[in-house]
């Protein structure tokens, strides 16, 4: 296979601009932009049915895209698809597998389909990584479920992809294996490769990308920093209702970011759950004497903004599962 020379900065690992793709009637994406910079960590969230995989397939060159332009490393995923193809590589959603064979032959093959002939080096280290080397002569039928997952990863990176695509690795697999997917995403990302992660884990998301984007019916609903989104997360919006007219806030409370209703009977802020201000606020409270009737916190769990920026996207019933998820 010839050598991929990827283009010197600034060309990003991965440029989509106004992707669309119907299905006969169905829209899975309507308009998607979005500019990964190599060596990113991105998350791709969104309910069942937003368009994740639509968009995720089209990068990997499985799904033709109605219109728009998608660039990997600055190849069009058409019309440079040698190039681009082989900087990519994806674990895909669905499970596919050639259940006759054994796991080193699996590889073998697949590093055969990029022209990798002397692989071997490489193979033996993605085996040990994957904690698959004492199963290299199992058939795949073989393997237990989570076997199966970690194989599929080490397919995606026989040929060293540049960037790493992975559509829901944790979906349905225990705790132990999860963490150590999670362990294997952050080496070869340390290691300078970009990864796209797609999964329904909020927590996921949160302990692995740098950068998150929510996806729902087809657009982005949220792209931003995960710090940035993390804040929007842990803000509560406090309400304090009072008995009588307050002429002005305790000084405590105005730190914090209280503002009085004009009337003096309500006093709204908005508190940083994760920094403390909360039990400052509880504290300041006590000491300062107000003639607090009632007291209201609007809930912004990481549920709840996902379900507020994806609101009436599915029915609730298909939407549910999702939402447990991001427990
Ligand atoms: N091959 C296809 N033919 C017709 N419709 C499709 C096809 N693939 C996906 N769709 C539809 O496109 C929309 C987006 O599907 P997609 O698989 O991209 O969603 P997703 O975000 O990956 O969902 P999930 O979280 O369930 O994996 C859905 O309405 C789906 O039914
Ligand atoms: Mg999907």
């Amino acid at each position: 296979m010839k050598k991929i020379l990827i283009p010197d900065p600034p060309v990003p690992a991965l440029e989509v601009r106004d992707v669309t793709k119907n299905y006969g009637e169905v829209q899975a994406l309507a308009g998607i932009t979005l500019s990964i910079p190599r060596g990113e960590l991105f998350g791709l969230l969104g309910p069942n049915g937003a368009g994740k995989s639509t968009l995720i397939n089209i990068v990997t060159g499985l799904v033709r895209r109605s219109s728009g332009e998608v660039k990997v490393f600055g190849f069009d995923v058409e019309r440079d698809y040698r190039a681009s193809r082989s900087l990519v590589g994806a674990v895909p959603q669905e499970l596919v597998y050639d259940h006759f064979f054994t796991v080193r032959q699996t590889l073998k093959i697949q590093s055969g389909y990029y022209g990798l002939t002397r692989n071997d080096v490489w193979m033996e280290e993605l085996l040990e990584r994957l904690k698959l080397k004492e199963h290299e002569h199992q058939t795949i039928r073989e393997l237990s479920g989570g076997m199966k997952r970690r194989l599929l990863v080490a397919k995606a990176m026989v040929h060293r992809p540049a960037i790493l695509i992975l559509d829901e690795p944790t979906a349905g697999v225990d705790v132990a294996l999860r963490r150590s997917l999670w362990d294997l995403v952050r080496q070869v990302h340390a290691e300078g490769t970009t990864v796209v992660l797609t999964t329904h884990y909020l927590d996921e998301a949160e302990e692995l990308c740098e950068r998150v984007g929510i996806i729902d019916h087809g657009v982005f609903v949220a792209l931003d920093r995960k710090e940035r989104l993390m804040q929007q997360i842990h803000n509560r919006r406090v309400t304090l209702d009072f008995g009588a007219k307050v002429e002005g806030l305790p000084e405590e409370l105005a730190r914090l970011g209280g503002t009085l209703s004009e009337d003096g009977l309500r006093a709204t802020l908005l508190v940083d759950r994760s920094d403390g201000s909360l039990q400052r606020l509880v504290e300041a409270l006590g000491r300062g004497n107000l003639p607090l009737m009632d007291f209201q916190v609007a809930g912004a769990g990481l549920e709840d903004v996902f379900l507020e920026l994806t609101a009436d996207s599915a029915k609730p019933d298909e939407r549910r599962p999702a939402a447990e998820a991001l427990r």
